[in-house]
């Protein structure tokens, strides 16, 4: 006989309240220094600021860069006004330093096309430099009101949960954009779509999901047949394939290193780089890369161990030589002690570390010019 238990129906599953979610939100939001106290409209020039700086950045490296261009720029104006070198250096350490030559690109367009304010609406966003899909909903949401679904990895998340989405990611994404904009209330769509973000970012969490705690959890498809933890899923990717290169460390008799700046466009466009041969898949060997040195005469010597990166779409090994000149050619030198001064890249910064401890570096200039 089968027991009475086993007999119930499943209980019913609720429809999602978005008024339950932003009831949950006015109780546990986070407090993030971007958002604009409970009650006040938000200021669009630090939600697009912020929104910018979490594209493929998470919200604990953001808090202090924030801080720090709000407070050097406190408006789009002044950001408009800066020069692009003092933006990439405030940046540093952010990484995709294109999102950074967007970002001033982007505010000399809204002072100088929209007289200093931010459009309102999702295509006006989306025609400004480096605002996509996903950030231009953001800012109509949460800065204008707009009753638009912002669906970021964390929204996903819920989304693939609350409604069961097994087909994975990234083919669901539109599916769970949809999903989404069904629940957006024409009232408060900022909050609903910060609400998003928290839960998936503080219950909604990839790995064991706090669903005892989740306003949804009476409507959560994934929840009531116990797959919520193995949702959404990802197809598989395809490993990051390895480049090489080889960089030379190259300086002069003061101490000072060669640097010179990438070009404009492609990747780390226009930051500042140690001389490196091109990043291929085959290895270099000593001779063949020497054949790109800035000096291939000089005494060149292998410095031991590779600097490892990882980019978004490979992963790079360099290897170093390092060599001391006597007729150093033009180019960009800086002393050790000054590299704080440019924006150099966190590539560029593992290199120059990586040398220094390998002992490339003969002693270090005196310091009459500060004596
Ligand atoms: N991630 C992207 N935008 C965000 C926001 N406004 N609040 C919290 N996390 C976010």
């Amino acid at each position: 006989m089968s027991s009475t238990r086993s007999a119930l129906p499943p209980p019913a599953l609720q429809q999602p309240d978005p008024a339950a979610l932003i009831a949950w939100y006015d109780r546990h939001r986070r407090n993030l220094p971007w958002r604009a106290p409970p009650g006040r409209r938000p200021d669009p020039y630090r939600v697009w600021l912020s929104e910018i700086m979490l594209q493929q950045t998470t919200v604990a490296t953001v808090g202090p860069y924030f801080d720090r261009f709000v407070a050097r720029f406190p408006g789009v104006s002044a950001l408009a006004a800066a020069s692009l070198d003092e933006v990439l250096n405030l940046w540093q350490g952010l990484g995709y330093y294109a999102r950074a030559r967007n970002l001033h690109a982007c505010a000399r367009t809204v002072v100088d096309r929209h007289g200093g304010r931010f459009p309102g609406d999702v295509a006006g966003l989306q025609a400004l430099p480096g605002i996509g899909d996903y950030t231009a909903a953001a800012i109509a949401a949460i800065a204008f009101g707009r009753p638009v679904a912002a669906v970021d990895g964390n929204a996903e998340r819920v989304m693939a949960r609350l409604y069961a989405v097994a087909e994975p990611l990234p083919a669901a994404k539109q599916r769970l954009r949809a999903l989404a904009a069904a629940l957006v209330p024409a009232e408060r769509a900022g909050d609903f779509a910060q609400a998003l973000m928290d839960l998936g970012a503080t219950i909604c969490t990839p790995r064991r999901p706090r669903c005892v705690l989740c306003p949804w959890r009476e409507a959560c498809a994934a929840r009531a047949a116990g797959s919520a933890e193995s949702l959404p899923v990802s197809a598989a990717k395809p490993e990051r394939p390895l480049r090489h290169g080889t960089v030379f460390w190259l300086t002069r008799g003061d101490g000072a290193v060669l640097l010179r700046r990438r070009p404009e466009t492609g990747l780390l466009g226009g930051m500042i780089e140690v001389p490196s041969t091109p990043w291929r898949a085959a290895p270099w060997s000593e001779a063949e890369a020497l054949t790109t040195a800035p000096q291939p005469d000089l005494a060149w010597r292998r410095l031991p161990g590779i600097v490892q990166h990882g980019f978004t779409h490979f992963r790079l090994d360099l290897a170093i030589l390092a060599a001391t000149t006597a007729t150093p050619p033009d180019g960009i030198w800086a002393r050790l002690d000054r590299l704080g001064d440019y924006a150099l890249p966190t590539l560029t910064k593992k290199v120059v570390a990586h040398a220094r401890s390998a002992g490339a570096q003969p002693a270090e200039p005196g310091d009459d010019s500060r004596a």
